[in-house]
């Protein structure tokens, strides 16, 4: 057994299984690029009426990003990003500037030639999945909301879901800490916390492979949060399906101040430490949408599959 913890539900997917069963029977190879190319996921999404964070910039070339530094004067504070990277890498969040610095999210100082150097690395391919040349993102930086200023150190938590058949089945927000530098993946050190689907309730909570009951930076107890405008962001998911077509998905939700939820990415290999932060199988939960969608009840529209999974869910809610 992978994990360090013993789950108290069973029904808990393996990575084998998760490949067998769920990639390769639900997830078309050919739909891949619209969510592991972070550009077209993002013009998908707004096309189906999703809120995504502004897209400011693109660098496609060497040449792109000498004329950068003219469309970044014109922002306070943004994301440069590879399009096709994952788990974090090659991310940058810039939060201000000071002197002729730019500022990261943890306070370091970075010149412009430093970040230049970084994006011209993006576009060499250095961050992409498949070491071919990339895009480089500048995007809108995501102003979080301080709900959660208590259990995230700086940087922005960010919310998965999963989506299976067209229909939320488990969630979780991912807490910054001092050790991921102001990104939410887990794998460079974020909290994860089991969501529960009903309600937007924080639970459990993970790191690594062990439970925890406080962020390690704010020593706040994680669960009993209330993550808001929980409908808008089940709805948010459930239109993943439609944007992405695939039908095991991993959709990524982050909540701006002033903007509310917007869709950050989404994913056809979902992770299954999801599992580990709800302390539950998602194996229970699919068998009940599959029984849903056999008996011919599927909702066609996102809105109705969001408030279904919502009862359907209710089973699994903490007691
Ligand atoms: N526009 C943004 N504003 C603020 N933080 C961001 C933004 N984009 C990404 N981040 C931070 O970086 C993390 C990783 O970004 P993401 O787009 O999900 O790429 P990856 O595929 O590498 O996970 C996010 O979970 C979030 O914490
Ligand atoms: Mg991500």
């Amino acid at each position: 057994m992978l994990w360090g913890h013993k789950l108290k539900d069973s029904g808990v997917i393996g990575l084998n299984e998760r490949n067998a069963n769920y990639i390769t029977a639900l997830n078309s190879r050919r739909l891949y690029p619209r969510v592991d190319n972070k550009r077209l996921t993002k013009s998908l999404a707004a096309a189906a009426g999703m809120a995504v964070p502004e897209l400011y910039a693109v660098a496609e070339s060497q040449g792109d990003v000498r004329g950068l530094p003219e469309t970044l004067a014109q922002h306070k504070s943004f994301v440069v990003k590879p399009a096709s990277g994952s788990g974090g890498d090659g991310i940058l969040v810039i939060d201000g500037r000071y002197g002729g610095n730019y500022r990261l999210i943890n306070g370091e100082l970075m010149p412009e030639s430093a970040l230049l150097h970084h994006t011209s690395n993006i576009v060499s391919g250095q961050f992409s999945l498949t070491g071919q040349p990339d895009i480089a993102l500048i995007e809108y930086r995501v102003q979080f909301d301080s709900v959660f200023d208590e259990i995230s150190y700086r940087g922005v938590p960010d919310i998965r879901i999963i989506v299976y058949r067209g229909y939320p089945v488990m969630a979780m927000v991912r807490l910054p800490t001092r050790q991921s530098d102001g990104k939410a993946n887990l794998h460079q050190g974020a909290v994860g916390a089991g969501v529960d689907l009903a309600t937007g309730l924080t639970m459990s909570a993970s790191s690594g492979n062990l439970r925890v009951r406080d962020h390690p930076d704010t020593l706040t107890p994680i669960a009993g949060h209330q993550v808001p405008h929980w409908g808008r962001i089940l709805d948010i998911a459930a239109t993943g399906y439609e944007v992405s077509g695939l039908g095991y998905l991993g959709v990524d939700i982050v909540i701006d101040k002033d903007l509310g939820p917007l869709m950050l990415e989404m994913n056809a290999r979902p992770g299954l430490n999801i599992q580990i932060a709800n302390d539950a199988g998602l194996k229970p939960r699919f068998a009940v949408i599959d029984a849903v969608l056999k008996d011919g009840a599927a909702d066609n529209e996102p809105e109705a599959r969001a408030r279904a999974s919502v009862e359907l869910m209710q089973p699994f809610s903490p007691r």
